[in-house]
C-alpha cells in the first residue's frame, strides 16, 4: 500500500465534470479507512467521502454532532494516503465552518493533514464557500437534509416536499454554484426536485435519497453493506444481498449506480 498516491493519476474536479457534460454517472461511497480505501479505489469508485457519518458508524454517536475536525483529519490521511484513483472528498464537521476565517483554518487541516482533495460543507453559506473558494479550497456544498442540523430539525426526515421549500433549496443551489462549489450533494429529496437542480446546475450533482437522475450517487459504505445494528435508511439498498464478497457488492452498487438502475423508485421520494 503506498502512502501518497500518484496524484498523476488521480480524478481531478475537471474530470467529474466531464463526465457530467459527456453523461456518465459518478459513483461515490463513504470511506473511513485505508483497507476500505483501497478496496473501493480497485473497483473504480470515482469518489471517496470521508463523511462525518463516521461520527455513527464509526464512533458508535447517534449523529454527526460529536466529530470533530482531528477525527476528520485522521480518518482522511487514512483514506487518501490509500487510494490511488479516487476524488476524496472530506466533511467539514459541526460548527467548524462558522465564520469564513475559521472555515480556512479547518478545511487547511483537511487538506494538508488530511490530504483531501475538497471539503464539503453542510447548508447554504455562501459567504463561507466563496471565501473558501477564493483561498483556493474546492468546495462540496450539502444542501436537503442536513445531518449536523439534526438536533435543530428534530428527526431525519425527507426535505422540499412543499413548493416553499423546494424553490429554498433550488435557489440555495445556484447561490452555491455561483459561489463556486464545484459539487454538491442533495440529500432527502424528492426525486423531482432533485432532478431540476441537477439540469440547472453545470457542476455534478451527487444524491443520497434523491433519486436516479441526479449526475452521481453516495451511499454510506456500512448501509450498503448492511454492517450495523442500526435500521438501514429506505434510500440505501442492501449490496451484499446475493453477492460473493464485499469486493462483489461494492462493484454491483459501482455497475448499478453507473447503468442507473441504483437508485430504483423505492428507494427515491
Ligand atoms: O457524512 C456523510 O456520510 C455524508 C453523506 C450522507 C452524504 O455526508
Amino acid at each position: 500500500m503506498k502512502l501518497y498516491a500518484d496524484t498523476a493519476k488521480s480524478l481531478t474536479i475537471s474530470d467529474l465534470a466531464a463526465m457530467k457534460r459527456n453523461g456518465d454517472k459518478i459513483s461515490c461511497l463513504t470511506a473511513y479507512d485505508a483497507s476500505f480505501a483501497v478496496l473501493l479505489d480497485q473497483v473504480g469508485i470515482d469518489v471517496l467521502l470521508v463523511g462525518d457519518s463516521l461520527g455513527m458508524v464509526i464512533q458508535g454517536a447517534n449523529s454527526t454532532v460529536p466529530v470533530t475536525v482531528d477525527d476528520m483529519a485522521y480518518h482522511c490521511r487514512c483514506v487518501a494516503g490509500a487510494a490511488q484513483r479516487a476524488f476524496i472528498v472530506a466533511d467539514l464537521p459541526f460548527a467548524s465552518y462558522a465564520e469564513p476565517t475559521q472555515a480556512l483554518a479547518n478545511a487547511a487541516r483537511l487538506m494538508q493533514q488530511g490530504m483531501a482533495r475538497m471539503v464539503k460543507l453542510e447548508g447554504a453559506k455562501i459567504d463561507v464557500v466563496r471565501f473558501l473558494v477564493d483561498q483556493g479550497v474546492p468546495v462540496c456544498g450539502h444542501l436537503g437534509l442536513l445531518p449536523q442540523s439534526v438536533n435543530r430539525l428534530g428527526g431525519y426526515r425527507v426535505q422540499g416536499r412543499d413548493a416553499a421549500q423546494a424553490e429554498a433549496i433550488l435557489r440555495e443551489a445556484q447561490q452555491l454554484e455561483q459561489a463556486g462549489a464545484g459539487l454538491l450533494v442533495l440529500e432527502c429529496v424528492p426525486a423531482s426536485l432533485a432532478r431540476t437542480i441537477s439540469q440547472t446546475l453545470a457542476i455534478p450533482v451527487i444524491g443520497i435519497g434523491a433519486g436516479v437522475d441526479c449526475d452521481g450517487q453516495v451511499l454510506v459504505l456500512y448501509d450498503m453493506l448492511n454492517i450495523g445494528a442500526g435500521n438501514r435508511p429506505r434510500f440505501s439498498r442492501n449490496f451484499m444481498a446475493g453477492a460473493a464478497s464485499i469486493e462483489d457488492a461494492v462493484a454491483r452498487y459501482h455497475q448499478a449506480v453507473k447503468t442507473a438502475q441504483f437508485p430504483g423508485l423505492e428507494h427515491s421520494y
